[in-house]
Order: structure tokens, then sequence, then C-alpha cells
């Protein structure tokens, strides 16, 4: 049912983690399993993300996307890390079976909401990100793993 490379991050997932005083955080949910991830960016002056990590309370689909993500993200800049899509990183994955898509928009989606924070922070725009609209605000997250 499952890849390899889908078994093998999903068992030995990178970038597992946090980091403190990170220069962006976004933490989205999944409407359709109520399952949550977080990731931290870690961008330096010049636009470039040098650290990620993520937490997810998710499921195996959803930890393997995450952790996918973050190898795909870490070295870019932040246009590059927005032109990552979910279809990307399953591909990465080589491929999710149809029932586990919607899993991995979960990578995106906060991917883009912590992109949008580092913005919303720096006073900068990103060109053709959006207001990520299932970020969960500050008060009514859940205690992610
Ligand atoms: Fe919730 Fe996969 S079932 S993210």
């Amino acid at each position: 049912m499952y890849s390899e490379k889908v078994m093998d991050h999903f068992t030995n997932p990178r970038n597992v983690g946090e980091i403190e005083n990170a220069s962006g955080v976004g933490t989205v949910g999944n409407a359709k399993c109520g399952d949550i991830m977080r990731i931290y960016l870690d961008i330096n002056k010049d636009g470039i993300i040098q650290d990620v990590k993520f937490k997810t309370f998710g499921c195996g689909a959803a930890v393997a996307t995450s952790s996918m993500a973050t190898e795909l993200v870490k070295g870019k800049n932040v246009q590059e890390a927005l032109q990552i899509t979910n279809k990307a990183v399953m591909d990465a994955l080589d491929g999710l079976p149809a029932v586990k898509v919607h899993c991995s928009l979960l990578a995106e989606e906060a991917i883009h909401a912590a992109l949008w924070d580092y913005a919303t922070k720096n006073n900068i725009e990103i060109e053709g990100l959006e207001k990520p609209k299932s970020d969960i605000s500050e008060g009514e997250e859940e205690e992610v793993y």
C-alpha cells in the first residue's frame, strides 16, 4: 500500500523537533481528520531556510509527508519553498494511496503558514503567498507531539 520511501520517512522521520526563536512557525489542522502539524523555519538574512523542524499529531502519511517536505525546503530560499506543492512532496515519496492524498496537504499548508508568520514578523511581502486559511491561532491550539 505504501512505497518504501513513505515507510522510510514514517519509521525514521527527518527533522522532528522544534526551533527556539524560529523565524516563522506555522500550525495547521486537517479538517478531514483533525490531525495537526507545526513547522518551524529558521531563515537567515539572505532569505535562505537554513533549518527546519516539524511536529505532527497525525497519521503515518502525515508524518512521512512532513518529513519529506522538510527535506525539500531545507536550503531553499523562501520563493523556492513556496513552490513546493503537496504533489511535489508526494512525487518525492513515490506516491501515496488515493485516500491519503489529503494528508499531504498538511505539510504544504504548514510551510505556507510558517512563511506567512515569517513575512508578517519581518514586515515583508512574499510574492504569491496568501494568508493561510487554516492556521490555528494561539489559544485554540492543542498540544502537538
Ligand atoms: Fe489525518 Fe492523514 S488521516 S493527516
